[in-house]
């Protein structure tokens, strides 16, 4: 018996990297997998490894992701996981050089995806009674990557959306976690990179690591969290700091009222 026997699950980005790992490890554990992608070649193979359903579809197009959706319950009875991964980085670190198209070409995959997935997974899961959903951020979602700021700021948005989120699905019976890798050796680091990396024995992370880590969100109960993943280490919930609240008179007996602060904002 799979952990994930019965379950059916979309993985984004899957017909490389990081995302190809994690259709290979939940397909093992018993799940059927939608394997989404852009690329129509690699994605059909990895689709045909995981004995799973290739869709080509772009994920920051709404229209994609009501295909993906009616596909997971049209032909496998519905959908319970979802790992929304897919992402690509500008490759510009100078905010001056910054062309409208590679602005554009990072918003669409690592935030409209990640919105437009999460929009159409959440009433799919809900029909099923529950599910898991895990977003792939990055180290760059927690710290400032200074070698491409706006990649930077597309993770900190995926941090951003599963802690606020998390409250809401939970309520649906729905988790909803994101991973934070470290350099993961998958096609997005290029070679140029890698060799300097590997030079200066800087190691990086097997995508069967960042892998693991997505299973684990999915199988276990945890929700809002951001995972960090490095080389050779077990993933870590990063902790946040608390955000100093105003000050008040006689703050001990006072609490925001309800729903308009989190409890980051007691003052203490
Ligand atoms: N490799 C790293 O070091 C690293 C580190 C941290 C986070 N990440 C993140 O991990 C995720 C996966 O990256 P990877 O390293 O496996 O890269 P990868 O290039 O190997 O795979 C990315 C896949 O996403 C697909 N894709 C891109 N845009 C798409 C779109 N609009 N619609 C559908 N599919 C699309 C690509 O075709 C490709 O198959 C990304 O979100 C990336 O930002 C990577």
């Amino acid at each position: 018996m799979g952990a994930l026997d019965g379950k059916v699950a979309v993985v984004t980005g899957a017909a490389s990297g990081i995302g190809r790992a994690t259709a290979t490890l939940l397909a093992e554990k018993g799940a059927t997998v939608v394997v989404a992608d852009l690329a129509a070649e690699a994605g059909e193979e990895a689709a045909a490894q995981v004995k799973g359903r290739f869709m080509r579809a772009d994920v920051a197009d709404p229209a994609g992701w009501e295909a993906i959706v009616d596909a997971a319950e049209g032909e496998f009875g519905g959908l319970d996981l979802a790992y929304l991964n897919a992402g690509v980085t500008t490759g510009e670190a100078d905010i001056t050089r910054l062309t409208d198209a590679q602005y554009r070409r990072i918003m669409g995959p690592n935030v409209d995806g990640v919105v437009f997935g999460l929009r159409a997974v959440v009433p799919a899961m809900s029909r099923r009674g529950g599910g898991a959903v895990v977003a792939t951020a990055s180290l760059a979602g927690l710290i400032a990557f200074d070698a491409d700021p706006v990649y930077t700021l597309t993770k900190h948005a995926v941090v951003g959306l599963v802690r606020a989120l998390a409250p809401q699905l939970q309520a649906r019976g729905i988790t909803v976690n994101a991973v934070c890798p470290g350099i993961v050796d998958t096609p997005l680091v290029g070679d140029e990179a890698k060799r300097l990396l590997q030079q200066a024995q800087f190691p990086l992370i097997a995508p069967r690591q960042v892998a693991e880590a997505v299973l684990a969100c999915m199988t276990g109960s945890v929700t809002g969290e951001a995972f960090v993943c490095q080389a050779g280490r077990e993933p870590v919930p990063y902790r946040f700091p608390r955000v100093p609240g105003p000050r008040l008179e006689g703050a001990e007996g006072r609490l925001p009222p309800a729903g308009l602060a989190g409890a980051d904002q007691v003052p203490r």
